[in-house]
């Protein structure tokens, strides 16, 4: 018996929701193939697309380990398993590219075992793989990655979800510059103490997004989507982003901002042939800097 599952890529924060915030997009995103077989234990068989930058060894990937804490929950620890891992977007990149690889795996093992309960209890399998991934255990990439379209993580403790609803003409573009953002140092660079008028600013931002999402209104969408808190600290991680930000908003982006930890970046359009033409023109910008680039566009 096998299975197959996509999972796709997420920006995760939304600019101004930091943790709390997450979409799926089309593409981008990963492929599991997933067999029971007679020998138990956990082996992996095959990754590719990943430059062998991920472990084979099933207690150090995310998804056999988290894949492994779902079956000890479920007293099923003793099934044979093979996974293969087809990575189809690029690892440190910001799009979730971890989280789409443990929600695949989880979703793979949930369905080869014909487990019908609600997919949300997969969401703190997963993001234990995001805490073995970068050391903290966030669930705004993997909870659209599980769910598709736009999510919100109310709470951590409890656990809160809500899927939330957004204007059907939406667009994305992104660009992922190629330089190294790990998302553990991304995270250690955040100031750990706000103020109170940067707080304010930042809440009134977010019930605006989700306003506007609720809605339909693009254009309250687009002037909500500041972040004074994590933004202008790690957009120092990112090669020219107050000139693609530039590039992007004059060329019709309805906002503009660094996809989960970066350093990919990306825009919002209201169609798909402007969201083409700004990935064209970040990633020339990109080119002349020297930096090379991959991009995507994607209805949400
Ligand atoms: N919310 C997370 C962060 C997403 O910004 O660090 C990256 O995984």
């Amino acid at each position: 018996k096998e299975v197959r599952v996509f999972a796709p890529a997420t920006v995760a924060n939304v600019v101004c929701g930091f943790d709390v915030l997450g979409f799926a997009v089309n593409e981008p995103g990963d492929e599991v193939i997933m067999r029971i077989t007679d020998k138990p234990g956990i082996t992996i068989s095959k990754i590719t697309g990943d430059d062998g930058r991920l472990p084979l060894n099933p207690d150090k990937n995310t998804v056999s380990v988290s894949v492994k804490h779902y079956l000890q929950s479920i007293g099923r620890a003793d099934i044979g398993l093979d996974i293969e891992l087809h990575k189809k977007m690029p690892i440190g990149s910001g799009l979730g590219s971890s989280s789409a690889s443990t929600v695949g795996g989880l979703f793979a093992i949930k369905t080869l075992l014909g487990d019908t309960s609600d997919p949300i209890n997969l969401l703190p399998f997963a993001m234990k793989g995001e805490e073995m991934a970068c050391g903290h255990g966030h669930a705004d990439n993997v909870a659209p990655a599980l769910f598709g379209g736009f999510v919100l993580v109310r709470s951590y403790e409890p656990l809160d979800v809500v899927r939330l609803p957004h204007p059907k003409e939406l667009y994305c573009a992104i660009v992922f510059p190629d330089v190294d953002v790990p998302t553990r140092e991304a995270r250690q660079i955040i100031r750990n103490k706000i103020q109170m008028k940067d707080a304010v600013t930042q809440w009134g931002n977010i019930a605006g997004l989700v306003s506007g999402l609720f809605m339909g209104d693009i254009d309250l969408i687009g002037r909500s989507m500041k972040d004074v808190l994590v933004e202008p600290v790690r957009s120092m991680l990112i090669p020219d982003f107050y000139k693609m930000r530039e590039i992007a908003m004059e060329t019709g982006a309805v906002s503009f901002g660094i996809s989960g930890s970066g350093p990919s970046v990306f825009a919002f359009t209201k169609d798909e042939e402007t969201a083409r033409i700004i990935t064209q023109k970040l990633q020339k910008h990109l080119t002349g800097i020297k930096i090379g680039s991959q991009a995507y566009v994607s209805p949400i």
